[in-house]
């Protein structure tokens, strides 16, 4: 990571916010209204996995309403990572200059995304972060602040990232910066997707801020969370640091 303070950057372009969703009836509605009133000039894509429950039937009133916004309906439940590349590649071939990722259930809310962007300004990746101070976390039991938490730690010591919330998932990329990171490299399909990301946008010396968000706890629906997902992060993350670690040692460059 470079301090960035000597690079100019660009203009930051049209907003386009990905909102992954599986299964996320009730929240759709209202979390795209928030978005088009914090930030009217920002367009929404809803990445939608073929929700049973009816999430990308209401996606597509939205978009008969709204000309910016726009859903992608994809085959079935793929994971968040897979759903996120779509977006960016849907989102990157249309002109979009930067790229927000944001949850669809309300824990990342959408008044916070100015601060977000006013950010970007200045940088080549900003996280929206729990874990800076500042940050917080509302209604979250114990143990899933202690997995969050560990998880982050675990991440920034093993892979040697200078950020805190290193998982989180409400973050905003210039266009640059996804076409920098060789995100079609990416195989990661839950959580650690975005461990993932951030670790490749640090070896790639983009300069990253970290932004302090208030995470609120969904109020309905449910959390994808599981047992995989966590067991697919614990796996990768602790083999992309050992794998680099044997490369330090063997005197190659760090993959
Ligand atoms: N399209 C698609 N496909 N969307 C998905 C899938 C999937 O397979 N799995 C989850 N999502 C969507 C959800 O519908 C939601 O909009 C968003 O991804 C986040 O899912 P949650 O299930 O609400 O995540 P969480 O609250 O447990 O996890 C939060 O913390 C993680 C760890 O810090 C999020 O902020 C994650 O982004 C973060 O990595
Ligand atoms: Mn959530």
């Amino acid at each position: 990571m470079n301090d960035g303070t000597q690079r100019q950057y660009g203009p930051l372009g049209t907003v386009l916010v990905i909102i992954p969703t599986y299964n996320e009836a009730e929240n759709i509605k209202p979390i795209v209204a928030r978005v088009r009133s914090a930030v009217p000039d920002a367009h929404v894509l809803v990445a939608d996995d073929n929700s049973p429950d009816g999430t990308g039937k209401l996606a597509d009133e939205l978009v008969a309403e709204d000309d910016h916004v726009h859903v992608l309906h994809r085959k079935g439940k793929e994971g968040l990572g897979a759903a996120y590349l779509a977006g960016f590649h849907w989102g990157i071939d249309r002109g979009y200059g930067v790229l927000v990722e944001m949850d669809a259930d309300g824990s990342h809310q959408p008044e916070e995304l100015p601060r977000l962007l006013t950010a970007l300004k200045g940088a080549d990746l900003v996280l929206g972060s729990r874990w800076v101070p500042g940050g917080r976390v509302v209604n979250w039991p114990r143990s899933r602040e202690a997995i969050s938490r560990g998880g982050s730690l675990y991440s920034r010591v093993l892979l040697d990232v200078p950020i805190r919330d290193v998982t989180g998932g409400f973050r905003a990329f210039r266009k640059e910066t996804l076409e920098g990171l060789g995100m079609d490299a990416v195989a990661s399909q839950g959580y650690c997707f975005q461990v993932d990301l951030a670790w490749r946008a640090v070896k790639a010396g983009f300069h990253i801020v970290e932004v302090p968000i208030t995470f609120v706890e969904r109020e309905h629906g449910d959390s994808k969370m599981s047992r995989d997902i966590l067991v697919e992060a614990l796996w990768r993350v602790t083999a992309w640091g050992v794998g680099s670690r044997v490369n330090r040692i063997l005197g190659h460059k760090r993959s």
